[in-house]
């Protein structure tokens, strides 16, 4: 989290004036135009894009840090990637990342941060793949763009994310944790319960690690999960 007092205020504007955006989610359940929108009114300014962190995620760093970091030189898959923090910490790791985003904002303002990357920053639709990132990724990661999509969209795009795992290659998710009884924010994000995170083993999946834990920065409870695909 950015602790300045003006990105702060320039955060809450910004997310006041999202929450009044129509999200198009009748005519549209993925609210492709919602996602649009918000590149489009942030224009340059993080502060206006409310999960710019400007970093990696804590829990993402974490995980790589202590033990069960992906091998060097495998692929890797960003999901939904923003502004490309999440995508850089994977290949500061060695891997060989590809990271995705719906909108072509979010890609560019991605390469222009990180000039001379090694990741391949890529515009991509999660529920329209290439044929080409079909179970062709030893790791792939999603950070909290399964909580930014409606409930009834979200197993279209666990199913998504699991296609893109190769046999023999593992699923990582970070996402806020629901539990019985939590209200629903009626504009998003809808954090996952533990049962649609299980949910993903119907996908070709195994579950190997879900964790509940809490984001450091903020204190929210977490769930990160890891999955495997034998074949
Ligand atoms: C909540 S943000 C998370 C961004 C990043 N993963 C992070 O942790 O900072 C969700 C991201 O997913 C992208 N997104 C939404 N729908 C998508 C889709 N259908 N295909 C690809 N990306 C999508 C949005 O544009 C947005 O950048």
């Amino acid at each position: 989290m950015n602790e300045d007092p003006a990105f702060a205020n320039r955060r809450a504007a910004a997310r006041a004036r999202l929450d009044t955006l129509e999200d198009g989610a009748s005519a549209d359940p993925t609210r492709r135009a919602w996602f649009h929108a918000v590149y489009d009114l942030a224009g340059a300014d993080p502060a206006a894009v409310p999960w710019a962190d400007l970093k990696p995620h804590p829990l993402l760093v974490d995980w790589l840090r202590r033990h069960r970091a992906p091998g060097i030189g495998l692929s890797a898959l960003d999901v939904g990637c923003g502004l490309g923090d999440n995508a850089e910490a994977l290949a500061a790791r060695g891997l060989k990342v590809t990271a995705f985003d719906l909108v072509p904002q979010a890609i560019d303002w991605a390469r222009r941060r990180f000039p001379g990357s090694a990741v391949d920053y890529q515009v991509a639709d999660l529920f329209s793949l290439p044929p080409a990132f079909a179970r062709a990724f030893a790791f792939v990661h999603e950070c909290y763009t399964l909580q930014a999509l409606p409930p009834a969209i979200r197993m279209d795009a666990m199913t998504a994310l699991a296609a893109c795992v190769a046999p023999g290659g593992h699923l990582l998710v970070i996402t806020r944790a629901r539990f019985d009884g939590d209200p629903v924010n009626a504009t998003g994000p809808w954090p996952l319960t533990r049962a649609e995170l299980v949910g993903l083993e119907t996908a070709g999946l195994h579950l190997v690690d879900l964790e509940e834990t809490r984001d450091p920065d903020d204190g929210r409870v977490h769930w990160r999960a890891e999955w495997f695909r034998e074949t």
